[in-house]
C-alpha cells in the first residue's frame, strides 16, 4: 500500500463507521417549526404532510391514472429465465423513510427481489399508523402498508423498534424470517441496485455467484445532489442524477448473501462472514480473502461496474441532507446527541458532475407509472 493512501484509507474507516449508523439517521420527520404550515404540494419543507403530498402528486398507490384504465402502469415484475430459481430476498432496515420506500420497492420488485423484509425501525410503526398516507385512490388517510396492498404478496412489515437496529435486523432476517430464501441482499433504502445485463436478479446472481459463492459482492456509485437544494415530491432516482468520479466511493460494496452460508456470529460490516467452505466473490469472478475483523469486507477496490452496481443517494438535496443529519437524531445515539451534523468525516453534499439517470431509467421502464414525472 502507498504512502500517500493512508489518510483516504483513515477517511474511509471513519466513513464506514458513520455508514453503520446512517440507517438510523435516515430523513424526514416530525413537523419542522416554520415548514408544517407550507404550500407541501409544491414539495417545499420535510415533514409528515409531506408523504401526503408526495401521493397527491401521483397515484403510486395502484398504479392507475384517472380515466385511462391504463394497466401497463403498475410494477412490471421481470421473472427469472428458468423455473424453480432461487429467489433473492431483501433485509431492509428502516425508519423515517416514508417518503422514500415506494421507489425502493417498486424498483426492486420489478427486478424480481422477493419477499422483501421491511423492519420498521420506529417506535411507533410509522409504516403501519393509519393517518400516515394520503391515498389518492380512496381519497383517505390510511396507514402506508394499507396504501400499498398492490405489493403485499412481495412485502413483509415487522415492527423492530429495538436501537441499534441493523446488525439484529439483518440476523433476525437472515437466521429467522428469511432462512427459507436462497439468497438476501443486505441494502438500504437510499441504495438501487442497478443490474447492466440482466433483467431480473435471480438471472444475475445465478451467472456470478456458484454454489461455493457465499456472497457476491456490487460496488457503490455515490450521486450527488444535482443542484437539488430542498425537497420536492419527486422520486430521488430522478432528483440525482450525477455523480462526481472522484468522491463516488466506488470501492465500497454492499452484498447479495447465501443465507446458508452465513456464520454465526454474522459480523456484518457491508459484508458478512462465512463459513468456511463459502467465499466472497464479485463480479469479475475474482475470490476476496479477508480476516476476522479487517475493514477490507466493506471494500472492492478492483471496482467491477461494468455488471451490477449499486446507486447509492446519501444527499437528496442539501435540505434532506441537513435533515437528516442535523435535525433527526440517531436511535445509536441518546436524542440530541447528533455526531453526522457538519461532521467532515462523514459525507460532504456535493452537486456531482457527470450526468448518470441510468437508475432512473430503469425505473420508467420497470414501473410506467413512474413516466408520468416526464410530462412536465
Ligand atoms: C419520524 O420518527 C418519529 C419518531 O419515531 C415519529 O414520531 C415521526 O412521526 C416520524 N415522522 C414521519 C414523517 O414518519
Ligand atoms: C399550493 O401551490 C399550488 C401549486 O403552485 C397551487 O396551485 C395551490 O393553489 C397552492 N395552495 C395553497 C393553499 O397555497
Ligand atoms: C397494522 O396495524 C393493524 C391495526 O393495529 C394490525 O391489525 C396489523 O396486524 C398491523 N399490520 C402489520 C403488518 O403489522
Ligand atoms: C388518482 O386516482 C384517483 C382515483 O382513481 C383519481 O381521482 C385521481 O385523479 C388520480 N390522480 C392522478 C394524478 O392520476
Ligand atoms: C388527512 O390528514 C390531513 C392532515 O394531514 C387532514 O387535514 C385531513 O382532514 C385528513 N383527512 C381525513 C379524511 O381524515
Ligand atoms: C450546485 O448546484 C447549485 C444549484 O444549481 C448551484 O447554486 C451551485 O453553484 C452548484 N455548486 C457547484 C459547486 O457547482
Ligand atoms: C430549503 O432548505 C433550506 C435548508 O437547506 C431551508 O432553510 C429552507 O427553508 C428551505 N426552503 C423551503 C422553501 O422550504
Amino acid at each position: 500500500m502507498s504512502k500517500h493512501r493512508l489518510p483516504l484509507l483513515a477517511t474511509i474507516s471513519v466513513l464506514f463507521f458513520f455508514t453503520q449508523l446512517e440507517y438510523l439517521t435516515r430523513t424526514i420527520g416530525s413537523p419542522r417549526s416554520g415548514t408544517a404550515g407550507a404550500n407541501q404540494t409544491e414539495g417545499s419543507g420535510i415533514s409528515a404532510s409531506s408523504i401526503k403530498a408526495a401521493r397527491r402528486g401521483l397515484n403510486l398507490t395502484t398504479g392507475e391514472s384517472s380515466g385511462s384504465g391504463n394497466k401497463d402502469r403498475s410494477i412490471k415484475v421481470y421473472k427469472p429465465t428458468t423455473d424453480g430459481s432461487p429467489n433473492v430476498a431483501v433485509c431492509l432496515a428502516v425508519k423515517n423513510e416514508t417518503l422514500y420506500i415506494d421507489e425502493h420497492l417498486d424498483y426492486h420488485i420489478a427486478l424480481g427481489f422477493s419477499p422483501i423484509y421491511i423492519y420498521d425501525n420506529s417506535l411507533d410503526f410509522e409504516l403501519n399508523n393509519s393517518h400516515a398516507v394520503f391515498d389518492s385512490f380512496t381519497g383517505a388517510n390510511t396507514s402506508w402498508y394499507q396504501s400499498r396492498k398492490d405489493i403485499h404478496q412481495y412485502i413483509r412489515l415487522i415492527h423492530f423498534p429495538q436501537s441499534p437496529v441493523q446488525i439484529p435486523a439483518y440476523d433476525q432476517c437472515i437466521k429467522r424470517d428469511a432462512k427459507d430464501s436462497t439468497f438476501v441482499a443486505l441494502i438500504d433504502v437510499d441504495e438501487f441496485v442497478v443490474l447492466k445485463r440482466h433483467s431480473n436478479v435471480v438471472d444475475f446472481v445465478e451467472a456470478y455467484c456458484d454454489f461455493r459463492c457465499g456472497q457476491l459482492s456490487i460496488n457503490w456509485q455515490n450521486m450527488g445532489t444535482s443542484g437539488e437544494t430542498n425537497y420536492s415530491a419527486v422520486p430521488v432516482l430522478k432528483r440525482n442524477v450525477h455523480y462526481d468520479e472522484n468522491r463516488a466511493m466506488h470501492g465500497t460494496i454492499k452484498v447479495i448473501v447465501r443465507v446458508k452460508a452465513v456464520a454465526d456470529p454474522m459480523r456484518w460490516r457491508h459484508s458478512v462472514m462465512l463459513k468456511d467452505k463459502y467465499n466472497w466473490v464479485d463480479t469479475n469472478h475474482k475470490v476476496h480473502k479477508y480476516k476476522f475483523g479487517d475493514w477490507r469486507r466493506q471494500s472492492n477496490n478492483d471496482k467491477p461496474l461494468d455488471v451490477a452496481v449499486i446507486y447509492h443517494y446519501p444527499f437528496k438535496s442539501r435540505e434532506e441532507f441537513r435533515y437528516r443529519t442535523c435535525v433527526r437524531g440517531t436511535s445509536a445515539h441518546k436524542r440530541g446527541e447528533v455526531p453526522m451534523c457538519d461532521n467532515p468525516g462523514y459525507y460532504e453534499l456535493y452537486n456531482g458532475t457527470t450526468f448518470d439517470d441510468t437508475a432512473w431509467r430503469h425505473l420508467m421502464r420497470m414501473v410506467p407509472k413512474y413516466r408520468d414525472y416526464e410530462r412536465n
